[in-house]
């Protein structure tokens, strides 16, 4: 599944984000979302694959297009038993707003797995500390966060003031920021994309060293699905304020709210593809380019079982016979 599929999926994020890079700096993040969510959408049916939305942009009632339970893949459309099930996680603009302003890091993004190796989260926040490989198992949700950053400055060999971490820039943060300062770490504030910065995190030599604070559950599990195939983790529990919460978990079969999450609860599959695109520069990858006679696009394609890493730079030409290919 893995090397049959891998590189179909970079076409459905690389396309997508073409598409979400036209609207960089419109201001507008419905628009943007909608024309990234219909590309995406587009391209995936060509995949050869009988998938299952698991993580979309809501259910069936409220999303017109990669809505939870929506079949995708070319099995809509010929004979299932020709193609892999596959269950999807998607966010096809990661950071609405970061594109709309033309801000660093919105990504488009799609995790797959075979059947249930990707868990049903529901749309509700989540609390999370991401880390990288060196501080697997270094980190306790309910520890207070001074002993968090001691262990994690412990075991990458440095001081806690050495350190990095990224918070979501919310009124919700507040303490945790101020304990953060007060532990002597530093940290990057950012407007949205708690989901690129945990990636950031478990690859060496972006200058992340952890991702705290509260976000989005779906995000946690597109997280956790990258922190797989790249030996980080992610340890979360869903944050559960109203009553409704409780229904809605209950109804979709989650029996402990206070459970905690970590990297193989969130996305158990035993094959993983996570795909995951550039619209505007960041970290980790580079935004759209468009020059003319074509588009650039920067993507990163991992998975589980090959245990690949691929960096792709592609060139998407114009169909034209006079085309020259620039070095950079
Ligand atoms: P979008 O993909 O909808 O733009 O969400 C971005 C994001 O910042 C996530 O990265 C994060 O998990 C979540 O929103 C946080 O939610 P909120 O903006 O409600 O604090």
């Amino acid at each position: 599944m893995e090397a049959q599929l891998s590189l179909e999926f970079l076409r459905v994020v690389e396309t997508a984000a073409i598409a979400a890079a036209r609207t960089m700096g419109f201001g507008d993040g419905h628009k943007a979302d909608e024309i990234t969510v219909e590309a995406m959408r587009k391209t995936m049916d060509s995949v050869q694959m009988d998938g299952t939305i698991v993580i979309g942009e809501g259910e069936r009632d409220e999303a017109p297009m990669l809505y939870i339970g929506e079949k995708v893949g070319l099995a809509t459309h010929a004979p299932k038993a020709l193609f892999p099930q596959v269950d999807i996680a998607v966010d096809p603009l990661e950071g609405t707003n970061l594109c709309a302003t033309g801000a660093p890091n919105a990504i488009v993004v799609l995790a797959a797995s075979e059947r249930g190796g990707l868990l049903h989260a529901p749309d509700l926040y989540m609390e999370k500390i991401v880390v990288g490989p060196s501080c697997k198992g270094a980190v306790d949700l309910d520890a207070p966060v001074a002993t968090n950053l001691k262990a994690i400055a412990k075991r990458l060999a440095r001081d806690v003031e050495d350190l990095v971490v990224i918070v979501l820039d919310r009124p919700r943060h507040e303490k945790l920021i101020a304990d953060i300062r007060a532990a002597g770490a530093r940290i990057r504030l950012i407007g949205d994309g708690d989901l690129s910065a945990g990636i950031s995190a478990a690859v060496i030599g972006t200058g992340v060293h952890a991702v705290m604070g509260i976000g989005g559950a779906p995000e946690g599990v597109l997280t956790a699905a990258a922190l797989r195939c790249l030996n980080g983790e992610i340890v979360a529990r869903l944050v559960v304020s109203k009553p409704e919460h409780q229904e809605r978990l209950a109804k979709m079969g989650v029996k402990d709210p206070k459970r905690i999450y970590r990297t193989e609860n969130l996305a158990p599959g035993k094959k993983m593809i996570f795909a995951c695109t550039g619209v505007t520069d960041g970290n980790l990858l580079r935004g759209v380019r468009f020059f003319g006679e074509g588009i650039r696009t920067h993507s990163m394609i991992l998975t589980l079982d090959d245990r690949q890493v691929r960096f792709v730079d592609s060139v998407h030409l114009e169909k034209r016979s006079d085309i020259k290919v620039r070095f950079n």
